[in-house]
């Protein structure tokens, strides 16, 4: 490309930059409402709401509180919300049997939200640590995460997910095999139109540190994650993983956290050309909300520029705590 720019003056890159006008006719990348996915915390109760210390602005929602507002953020142009459950410290067990009971809390949340907005697509998250007495994504016996016995309960956590009405399937666990073993048994108990979306590349990240309070995983995490979660130093492994969970039958593939991956949004979306998602994750958003509610940055024009740059960076679509402020600014842009 660079061969081809003619020498200055006859080049000159600001004559397209002159107006508003040609700034649109040359802009190569835009965000819309349906690029956003809008992650929601979950909590029992009823009419209540509890405001998480470390997200300003994002608060655990009762089922019908929950229901009101993707009403509203519907309204506003989100068309799709992941739900992620806070559960009662007394339903967390070294078992983690709620995760694939038919009634639990995000069971529950979803067939209400499907009776009341049927457009609105549905995405879950497929890990055990919301339900796990030591905060991990997978059971946990002499120290040890298992592989193989997680995956055989993220399969029923799965199935009954699928069962309540769910779009999207988001395991975002990071256990070797989890993706085929869900699309073989979502096949075979017929579910052959619910979708996976694989956290094919989610790495062992200090991001997610305000997301932890909101599940209220934070106090009883033993340990890190380091030992199934990627390590932030590798790239090429990255490819590796979306190979492998594209295989076994993944529809769309993440990258997670966003911002400080960006290069390996590119890779994947230039390898692949599937539907490659990014997440925003929770100490992201809390970065730039608590630099904004400070003053320090303008919340508007730092929320919308970090979304486009997912978009820039190949992204189809991203899962932000942003989604119904972004969409509702897209839409008074639009009107
Ligand atoms: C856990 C899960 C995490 C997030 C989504 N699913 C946290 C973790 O892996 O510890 C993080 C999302 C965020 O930080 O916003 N299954």
């Amino acid at each position: 490309m660079p061969q081809s720019v003619a020498p200055y003056p006859a080049a000159r890159f600001r004559r397209l930059r002159q107006t508003a006008a040609l700034r649109g006719l040359q802009r190569e990348n835009s965000l819309s409402a349906d690029d956003l996915i809008w992650p929601v915390f979950v909590q029992d109760g009823t009419d209540t709401e509890t405001p998480i210390a470390s997200m300003p602005g994002v608060a655990r929602l009762t089922i019908d509180r929950l229901i009101r507002a993707a009403e509203t953020a519907h309204k506003a142009g989100v068309n799709a919300i992941c739900l992620f459950p806070y559960i009662d410290p007394s339903l967390k067990t070294e078992d983690c049997a709620d995760a694939w009971h038919p009634e639990n809390l995000v069971n529950r949340a979803i067939r209400a939200l499907k009776a009341d907005l049927p457009g609105l697509a549905i995405m879950t998250d497929v890990a055990l640590d919301p339900y796990n007495i030591n905060g991990h994504d997978g059971f946990v016996v002499g120290g040890e995460v298992l592989n193989d016995e997680t995956v055989a309960a993220l399969v029923k956590m799965a199935l009954a997910q699928a069962e309540a009405g769910a779009d999207i399937l988001g395991p975002s666990d990071m256990m070797d095999g989890r993706i085929g073993a869900i699309r073989r048994a979502l096949e075979a108990a017929g579910h052959h139109k619910t979708c996976i979306i694989s956290y094919a590349a989610k790495y062992a990240s200090a991001f997610y540190g305000p997301f932890r309070d909101a599940v209220g995983a934070s106090g009883l995490l033993t340990g890190d994650k380091n030992t199934y979660q990627m390590d932030p130093a590798n790239s090429d492994e990255a490819l590796r993983l979306v190979a492998r969970d594209l295989a076994e039958g993944a529809d769309m593939v993440m990258v997670k956290p966003g911002m400080p991956y960006l290069d390996i949004c590119r890779r994947v979306k230039d390898r692949f050309g599937a539907p490659t998602f990014a997440y925003q994750v929770s100490g992201e958003y809390a970065m730039l909300r608590g630099a904004a509610d400070q003053g320090w940055l303008d919340h508007d024009r730092a929320m919308m520029e970090s979304l486009l740059a997912f978009k820039r960076a190949g992204c189809d679509g991203i899962l932000t705590y942003f989604a119904p402020a972004a969409a509702r600014l897209l839409g008074d842009r639009r009107g």
